[in-house]
């Protein structure tokens, strides 16, 4: 037993007594001898000596009020809590409400979830049973947000090991330079060696063929060009994806070049056309060497986890769109049966005040994802900063602690979360999430911690002294 009920309820508040060597936090989450699911707002002193009515009756009958003065005896320490209903088979009903007296323990989620809850994400903060999560729950579009080093990155690996444990692909597209998803697949490959990791370069040995780019994508990667170039190059596009060289639609990069001089010399502009052909190729060789004439970026056949190291390409937000397309096709032609996407720095290639071309794409790839079996993860320090279409598709949020604007920006999904736990928001030690999902799937939102990662996290936050302890140096330490 941790308490009991103190006293009747009022307003579906109740206040729980506990032992005093037990610390509870706001957003805990109790359930009584009876089943009543409770979570605490935060703590509350009870003083008879400053009872209001009391008080006021006193007023009331002109008594002399003595000053008020500290006095410990009598002040009692309560934790408020909201009444969230009564669990009954993994379902919660809401009416009745506990007794004062009833004692109070730790919930455990498994008495608040219905259906099959099997995978183990995490478990409740700061204390409480497993949280498991089904399948069906799992296998919804998802967004991570939070400040800073807050844990968003430890929990989307955390998930991607239990996805992979079970032999759903994992494909992430890598966005950040200190590349902590390489290295945590290189740790993965030690850990756990049945699961195939595949580190994918896009480059020269490994191009994207150029008649995957969209022609408002090659406008992007082809860099300054005049007016006149711009237009040559749009109808050269055009003409291509119209009447293609060979059979089908893979051009090559000279088919391209051969365009733009034929279209030139029809209507008497072989300047322009040889200027931009010059820049093309200089672009190609120098710059854009990513690009190649054919080739399979992506080979869905070996299963296991996916890294596309894009963080040190110079059209990383590009490149990242085409692969999203790339998965799509493979999702479409069943070359790829499912799979979770996980996309760190979402704001990257879906930002909410730039119309850049990935943004198109990637709309279309998470509207479409649910058809496809793909599960797309999306994580950002900046929920408002990510396209606010991409932001409405994802059914279940992770919030870790998320303060000023970008709180503001998830402020509506939390509804079901009491005001005065909206506020310790911005407070949520490190490493700890409230989850937020539908309703029918999640019956409230869930403050947990992740768990059941087989890995140490590749990047953990430095400590800065530590950096410099030994060193020769000037000063004395205090
Ligand atoms: N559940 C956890 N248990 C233990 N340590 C954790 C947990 N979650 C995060 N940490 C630690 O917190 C620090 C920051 O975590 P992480 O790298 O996941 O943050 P982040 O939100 O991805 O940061 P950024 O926004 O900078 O990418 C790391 O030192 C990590 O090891
Ligand atoms: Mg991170």
């Amino acid at each position: 037993m941790l308490g009991y009920i103190g006293s009747p309820v009022e307003f579906r508040e109740c206040p729980v007594v506990v032992e005093e060597e037990i610390e509870l936090n706001p957003g805990a989450m109790l359930i009584t001898e009876r089943g009543y699911v409770l979570r605490v707002i935060g703590p509350r002193y009870d003083s008879p000596d400053h009872d209001p009515e009391i008080l006021a009756e006193k007023v009331r009958m002109r008594m002399r009020i003595p000053r008020a003065e500290p006095r410990r005896t009598g002040v009692r320490l309560t934790w408020v809590c909201e009444i969230l209903g009564r669990a009954r088979d993994g379902r919660v009903e809401l009416g009745g409400a506990p007794a004062p007296g009833e004692e109070v323990r730790w919930a455990d989620p498994a008495d608040l979830i219905s259906g099959e809850a099997t995978y183990l994400i995490g478990r409740l903060w700061p204390e409480g049973g497993e949280l498991r999560l089904s399948g069906i729950s799992l296998s919804q579009p998802s967004g991570t947000f939070g400040d800073p080093g807050t844990g968003k990155t430890y929990k989307a690996q955390t998930n991607a090991e239990l996805f992979l444990r079970n032999r759903v692909p994992v494909i992430v597209l890598e966005m950040s330079p200190d590349e902590e998803y390489s290295e945590w697949a290189r740790r993965l490959r030690k850990a756990e060696p049945e699961i195939p990791v595949h580190l994918i370069e896009i480059d020269r040995r490994n191009p994207i063929p150029i008649h995957r780019l969209r022609p408002e994508e090659l406008l992007e990667a082809a860099g300054v060009l005049t007016r006149d170039q711009e237009d040559l190059l749009v109808a050269a596009l055009a003409d291509l994806s119209e009447s293609p060289p060979n059979s089908g639609s893979n051009w090559t990069r000279e088919d391209l070049y051969r365009r733009i001089t034929d279209i030139a010399k029809r209507q008497n502009r072989e300047t322009v056309g040889a200027n931009l052909n010059a820049k093309l190729r200089y672009r190609m060789a120098r710059i854009l060497t990513f690009l190649g004439d054919k080739g399979e970026v992506f080979d869905p056949s070996g299963g296991g986890l996916y890294v596309f190291r894009l963080a040190r390409h110079p059209y990383r937000e590009l490149t990242a769109a085409v692969i999203c397309t790339l998965i799509e096709e493979a999702a479409l032609s069943r070359r790829l049966p499912g799979g979770v996407v996980l996309i760190d720095e979402a704001h990257l290639i879906v930002p909410a005040d730039r119309d850049i071309p990935s943004r198109h794409r990637v709309r279309y790839f998470v509207r479409l994802a649910r058809h496809l079996g793909i599960v797309p993860w999306l994580i950002s320090q900046s929920p408002r900063s990510i396209d606010r279409q991409v932001f409405d598709l994802l059914r279940f949020l992770y919030i870790f602690a998320l303060s000023g604007e970008n709180l503001a920006a998830v402020r509506d999904r939390l509804s079901g979360l009491h005001p005065r736990l909206i506020e310790q928001i911005p407070l949520l030690p490190t490493g700890v999430c409230v989850l937020v999902g539908p309703r029918d799937l999640v019956p409230f939102p869930l403050f947990f911690r992740a768990e059941g990662r087989r890995t140490e996290h590749p990047s953990p936050t430095r400590d800065i002294f530590r950096v410099f302890e030994g060193a020769k140096g000037h000063g004395k330490r205090s």
